[in-house]
């Protein structure tokens, strides 16, 4: 499939941006999200601050009003005169007014001498209770929360009893527990001195609210933190007090809408809080929704741990906060890969349109229209690519000229050998038959003298002359003949070594060291082995020929590396051929031997027998050094 370099282009910077992208995207998600879910335990931590502040203050509040009663001028006087009646009307006006569910007082042994909301029972010792006792012995104002035993709020009427009852409410995560519900109450305590008139301790008067139900504190957490918004239609942020584990005041509503009150908290809390006395602040699945939580322990006097104070915001607005933050940022990221594409494509338009004039430059150049140049002004690679390919064309265009030239050269040359082909061979035909007969009488004439005749040597010198003019005759007559060669498969390393053994004898190869390399495993080719013989002779013998004093011939042969050829190399350290007379060699009567010794038909003869097996022939020489013939015959004769 074609896929074109712009898509290429735009495919890879694509994939850089998305690799980008993603990377930016999956780090942002997790530096939004963790910074968020930080930003909620902090907020979440200073809630605490503010639930603990608010629950304090409910102490101080009920501290004051102990203390200012116990101060109160009547309280000392109806001591003093005993009027029990007058004690409990006054007192049960002050807790009444102050909201208060048990206001008691005690003689200065702890026995109570009047207990406001069930004035039926009195006369009970109450220094078991920390609070009392503490006062007795230390005679100072004391606060605290306290856990109370039902018997103890059934003195009080057993409507208070009824309202600290809580029956467990089974929850998922809470930590197992044999018991199924509490009876006991818990209950913000206030405890002061009254002292006579002389500074004696004359009673204790105590006053608590217990806190089981009752949901002033957590409301008022739940108004004043968080203003009581919603979300979703749940509230943003709760507040919960805990008796021990158990959920006896709170805004944390369940199932049916109503507080969860008798659930109990995850063993996980109930470990730290509890149990290690620790704070604990992270999420936490609270009745039925997670909340970003903080619980810390609620302390008695003693220091004992008795409940836990809880705040609580509703996670899933930080959740949605989180969810449209990363919605933002993938939008900005896909504008980003949007914009980037489109930028991509543009610069890829700018890289392309050079390479496209480039590749119009090269449809033109092939088509054959050397002349057309590209045009490119830009100054990086690609203008230095369009340079070169300027001169690329412009030195094709010097080669077709020159190759168009070489070529009308070489027919020129063909037609001329032609021309003087026919010629020789008329002009051998005609000089033939007279020389035949010349030779024949000389030779009868020869045969009739006397063997002292004078004249002999006359008629010798004519023999000699006229032997050369057949010899030369019968070269033009080679020459000229131009016959098809008569193909058969044979085997050139074997032609070779029969034409070397045959004028290895001659005088001319004493001083000639000859060294064969010849490919033992050549292919068999298709050739006149008489004819390419001739051609072996001739150069092996030019090669002796060149060679003065002593010297070497070697002889290679091998397959060509197109391997559709074979290449037979005579390379000898003769006096070469200069450069001029490169060409020349092959035309007939060319040569620059003395008069007698050559006739210059030798290459002539070869060049046309090697062209008419549709192969070459091609020298490299130095003058001085040596030449090289290389002959190359195909595998294959193709017509
Ligand atoms: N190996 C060679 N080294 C140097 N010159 C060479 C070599 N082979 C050929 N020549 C040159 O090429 C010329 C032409 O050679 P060619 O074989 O056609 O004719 P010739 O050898 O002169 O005469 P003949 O017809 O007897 O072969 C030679 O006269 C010689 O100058
Ligand atoms: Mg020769």
């Amino acid at each position: 499939m074609k896929v074109l370099l712009k898509t290429k282009m735009i495919i890879s910077s694509l994939t850089v941006i998305i690799i980008c992208g993603l990377v930016a995207t999956l780090v942002a998600i997790r530096l939004i999200g963790t910074g968020i879910i930080n930003q909620a335990q902090d907020k979440v931590r200073t809630d605490l601050n503010s639930a603990r502040e608010i629950y304090r203050e409910e102490s101080e509040n009920l501290k004051d009003v102990v203390r200012f009663t116990a101060l109160r001028f009547f309280i000392k006087e109806a001591i003093r005169d005993n009027n029990l009646e007058l004690l409990q009307k006054e007192l049960e006006e002050i807790r009444n007014s102050e909201s208060l569910d048990i206001l008691v007082l005690t003689d200065k042994n702890g026995r109570v001498i009047v207990r406001t909301r069930n004035p039926s029972i009195t006369g009970d010792s109450q220094t078991q209770d920390d609070l009392v006792s503490h006062v007795l012995s230390d005679r100072e104002i004391i606060s605290g929360t306290v856990i109370v035993q039902r018997e103890e709020l059934l003195k009080e009427r057993p409507d208070l009893a009824e309202q600290a009852y809580i029956k467990f409410i089974h929850t998922q995560k809470e930590k197992p527990s044999l018991k199924s519900e509490s009876t006991s109450g818990m209950i913000i305590k206030a405890a002061a001195p009254v002292f006579n008139s002389d500074g004696s301790l004359v009673g204790v008067l105590y006053g608590g609210t217990l806190l089981n139900r009752n949901y002033k504190i957590v409301d008022e957490v739940k108004e004043t933190v968080y203003q009581g918004v919603k979300y979703k239609g749940k509230d943003i942020g709760t507040a919960t007090i805990f008796q021990g584990d158990l959920r006896i005041s709170t805004n944390v509503k369940g199932e049916d809408g109503s507080r969860a009150i008798g659930t109990r908290v995850s063993e996980e809390v109930y470990e730290q809080v509890l149990v290690k006395g620790l704070p604990w602040i992270d999420r936490a699945y609270v009745v039925n929704s997670w909340y970003i939580a903080a619980y810390e322990p609620i302390k008695d006097i003693n220091d004992e741990i008795i409940g836990i104070l809880y705040v609580g915001i509703l996670e899933e607005k930080f959740m949605d906060m989180r969810r449209r933050a990363v919605l933002i940022f993938l939008g900005i990221t896909l504008a980003g890969m949007v914009i980037a594409l489109i930028v991509s494509n543009f610069l890829a338009n700018g890289v392309l349109q050079p390479i496209k004039r480039l590749v119009f430059a090269s449809q033109q150049l092939a088509k054959g229209n050397l002349e057309y140049e590209v045009e490119l002004k830009s100054s990086d690679e690609i203008g230095e690519l369009g340079e070169t390919f300027n001169l690329m064309a412009s030195s094709l265009k010097e080669r077709d000229e020159r190759l168009k030239e070489y070529t009308q050269q070489q027919i020129m040359k063909s037609e001329r050998l032609a021309t003087l082909g026919q010629l020789a061979a008329g002009v051998a035909h005609e000089i033939n038959n007279p020389l035949g007969a010349v030779l024949m009488y000389t030779h009868l004439s020869l045969e009739e003298m006397e063997s002292e005749d004078t004249r002999r040597q006359n008629l010798e010198k004519v023999v000699g002359e006229a032997t050369r003019c057949r010899d030369i005759v019968k070269g033009l007559l080679d020459f000229a003949r131009q016959t098809e060669p008569k193909v058969e498969e044979s085997d050139v390393n074997g032609i070779l070594n029969r034409t070397l053994s045959l004028v290895e004898n001659q005088a001319l190869f004493q001083n000639v060291k000859v060294k064969k390399l010849l490919t033992s495993s050549l292919p068999k080719v298709m050739m006149d082995s008489n004819q390419i013989q001739q051609v072996f002779t001739n150069i092996i013998l030019n090669a002796a020929e060149a060679i003065e004093g002593e010297g070497e011939l070697i002889v290679v042969t091998r397959r060509a590396p197109d391997n559709k050829h074979i290449e037979i190399e005579f390379t000898d350290t003769g006096c070469g051929i200069p450069p001029e007379n490169h060409e020349k060699i092959f035309d007939p009567f060319f040569t620059t031997k003395e008069v007698g010794r050559g006739t210059g038909l030798g290459l002539a003869i070869s060049y046309g027998i090697i062209a008419r097996h549709k192969g070459t022939i091609n020298i490299r020489s130095k003058p001085g050094k040596g030449s090289t013939f290389i002959v190359r015959l195909p595998l294959k004769i193709e017509s």
